[in-house]
């Protein structure tokens, strides 16, 4: 059984979503490599077009059909819809969630705004709130939001997208410490500001 350098290394969360038109190539890998479903987690995200009620579930389907499993771990909206109740997209997840299909709920790039609403009329945990979150971009008020209210709150882009390794203060930080400007961000900055939600512990 062959198993990817990523499986190697230890690497068991894989984050995917509809909209990157990869489930077939990740569903591909995950059949391919020497680890256990239960051992991986597994998000795959819902796309801004298909949150309405009607919609969400056929989106999940597709998504599980393609990645080749019989659940996620974990389905966020992946972009609020400004038309889009977030109570109609959260019910259809709930549903999907006591079916089985997905074991936790969550969003992404929902502003605090977004994020209290959804909160207001979800009648399950939003587990994670997933956003661009580096050292260039401020997020205290929605980490702070999330920490209150027991959403964690995950990164994407936390090296900015390879910015962070040309950082000259984040370089000069490391070398005090003799880590790279991205150990630095990602195992300084990131985790001393991230926030644990008690249903992650
Ligand atoms: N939920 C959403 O709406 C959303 C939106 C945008 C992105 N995302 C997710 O976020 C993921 C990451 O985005 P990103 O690429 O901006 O992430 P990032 O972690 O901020 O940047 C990774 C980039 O940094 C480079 N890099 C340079 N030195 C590195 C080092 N020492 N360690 C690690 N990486 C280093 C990598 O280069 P190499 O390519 O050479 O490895 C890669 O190009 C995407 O795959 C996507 O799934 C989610």
């Amino acid at each position: 059984m062959r198993s990817g350098p990523s499986w190697t290394w230890g690497y068991r969360h894989v984050d995917t979503t509809e909209f990157y038109d990869n489930e077939r190539g990740v569903g591909a890998a995950l059949a391919d490599a020497d680890v256990d479903r239960e051992g991986v987690f597994l998000t795959t995200k819902v796309w801004r077009t298909n949150l309405h009620r009607g919609d969400v579930r056929p989106a999940v389907e597709g998504s599980l059909d393609r990645l080749g499993v019989d659940y996620v771990d974990l389905l966020p909206a992946h972009w609020p819809h400004p038309r889009v109740p977030a109570a109609e997209t959260l019910d259809a997840m709930t549903g999907l969630r006591r079916e089985g299909l997905v074991r936790h709920v969550g969003v992404s790039n929902f502003t605090r705004s977004q994020l209290a609403e959804a909160l207001s009329v979800a009648g399950v945990p939003i587990v994670t709130n997933h956003v661009l979150y580096n050292p260039f971009v401020d997020r205290s008020d929605l980490r702070a939001y999330c920490a209150a209210n027991d959403v964690a709150l995950t990164a994407y882009s936390p090296l900015a997208t390879g910015e962070v390794v040309e950082n000259a203060v984040l370089q000069r930080i490391g070398r005090r410490h003799g880590k790279t400007a991205a150990q630095v961000a990602s195992g300084g900055w990131s985790s001393r500001r991230a926030s644990w939600p008690s249903r992650a512990r």
